[in-house]
């Protein structure tokens, strides 16, 4: 059916597009769906009849193009890079002016600033718009992170602000910035995702080595943990994964799963990006090298046996209540920690970018839908709320105090977990992180001196200004 008449059209019918466009059809828009195999956008159609008046498959670009009303918004759900250019490429043709793209997959913001300039001048309108929720956000309500002309996103607004996640009845969607900026938000998203998940790893790995707990125990123990400061979609789903039985073992579902873990790159975009920016978001960084250290599983089974029996410190975890708690103490001051260093490299790209990006309203849409919801990130919208500038979400009076009071149970638990041998690197990093960052005086005098001393790369002086190169002894 070609007439002119869908609201909106979805371009890819993978798992991500195909739950859009049924969320958009449910929500009473009419929704063109296309697919390079156009079998599988009749068969999105067909498969949901109750939604089937809403939907409209098309057999080919060109048809989908027709399908669309003007000025036509056409969304891809298509793997990131190559696919998106030509993809960008088939459609651009068959487009006019006013018309817009809008690439909603995990994009590296990168591509999406030099799409946006690609279309400067043509009337095409190009938006980078960061997608969150996985499988059931896309059917039920994700958040969504939109970058690009201001001026384009009040024409997207009907449709995105009914099908995302709603908290508390606010829409978690926004327009954020031009260009790139809804895709970097979305990769710092999961550059946090990473390092929420990692830190959980880390205590679970404390939980399982250095309390001994069997699975249903410490699922039990992160379902209390969700009923306070932790609350979160992470947490919840931990506790789920620990509680499953394997049906064909009968062991706990975590024991039979190989411990290597998958990733698909835009955890590490983050990371690239705020060294990029110079500022270190360690903790992130940590999470990364984790998981890339997990998939060489045969070299570290060989590293364990030429290390076995090394020395290890003296010092207990305890499963008891003060134990449990100082787990959960260092869990939030940790995660404080590592969202500050996300939000630092968000504020870092907006400085270097013009964004201006709105970091109270980022946290106010990542409070439902997203992968990393949680009530945690109501607080941060509430000290960005306060109409003051947060330098650094770790000197937000709302904070300082939490991080004061959870510092100790982190270090403690950082402290036991290397001397007992247990690999913490995400808790550690966030730890020597808020040590470096609340030490007034550092150590990089003597970086400088060597820098100088190696390469004349001068100094500056407390006692005078300029700088300065020293005629150091010869070596
Ligand atoms: C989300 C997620 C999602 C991401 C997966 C897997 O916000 O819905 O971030 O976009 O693709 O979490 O990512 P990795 O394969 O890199 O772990």
């Amino acid at each position: 059916m070609s007439d002119g008449t869908a609201d909106i059209g979805v371009i890819g019918m993978g798992v991500m597009g195909a739950n859009l466009a049924l969320n958009m059809a449910e929500k009473g828009f009419k929704v063109a769906v296309q697919n390079r195999d156009p079998a599988k956008a009749f068969a999105v159609r067909d498969d949901n009849p109750e939604l089937a008046a809403n939907l409209v498959p098309a057999e080919t670009l060109e048809a989908f193009v027709q399908s669309l009303k003007k000025p036509r918004i056409a969304v891809f759900m298509i793997p990131a890079g190559k696919p998106v250019d030509d993809e960008i490429e088939r459609i651009r043709p068959l487009l006019e002016a006013g018309d817009v793209m809008v690439d909603a997959g995990n994009a590296d913001f990168n591509d999406t600033v030099r799409h946006s300039r690609e279309m400067e001048g043509t009337g095409l309108k190009f938006v980078g718009m960061g997608v969150s929720g996985g499988e059931l956000g896309a059917r039920h309500g994700p958040s969504m992170m939109v970058g690009g002309a201001k001026d384009v996103y009040p024409l997207l607004e009907p449709v995105l602000t009914r099908i995302a996640a709603q908290y508390q009845g606010t829409p978690c969607v926004a327009w954020l910035g031009p260009d790139g900026a809804g895709h970097f938000v979305k990769t710092i998203h999961n550059g946090i995702e990473y390092a929420d998940m990692q830190m959980i790893a880390e205590i679970y790995g404390i939980m399982r080595d250095g309390l001994k707990l069997e699975p249903a125990k410490m699922a039990e123990v992160f379902r209390d943990w969700n009923t306070r400061e932790l609350a979160s979609y992470l947490i919840e789903i931990t506790a789920v994964n620990l509680d499953e039985t394997d049906p064909e073992t009968g062991k706990p579902m975590v024991d039979v799963i190989v411990d290597e873990a998958g990733q698909k790159g835009t955890g590490r975009w983050a990371v690239i990006e705020a060294e990029k920016l110079g500022v270190g978001a360690t903790t992130l960084e940590a999470a990364v090298a984790a998981r890339g250290l997990s998939s060489r599983r045969s070299e570290r089974a060989d590293a364990a046996k030429l290390y076995d029996g090394v020395e290890l410190g003296q010092a207990q975890f305890f499963a008891d209540e003060a134990g449990l708690s100082e787990l959960e103490s260092a869990l939030v001051t940790a995660k404080i920690i590592a969202y500050a260093q996300g939000y630092a490299a968000m504020a870092a790209a907006s400085d270097e970018n013009g964004w201006n990006l709105p970091l109270g309203t980022i946290a106010e849409i990542w409070r439902a839908g997203c992968i990393i919801r949680s009530h945690f990130l109501d607080d941060i919208a509430k000290a960005y709320d306060k109409g003051h500038t947060v330098v650094n979400i770790l000197q937000s009076p709302d904070f300082v105090g939490r991080v004061a009071k959870g510092q100790s149970a982190l270090r403690r638990v950082v402290a036991k977990a290397s001397l007992g041998g247990i690999p913490v690197p995400a808790l550690a990093a966030a730890l020597a992180y808020f040590d470096d960052y609340r030490r007034e005086r550092g150590t990089a005098n003597l970086i400088q001196a060597q820098r100088d001393l190696f390469g004349a790369h001068t100094f500056r002086r407390f006692d005078k200004d300029g700088a300065v190169h020293h005629q150091w002894p010869a070596v």
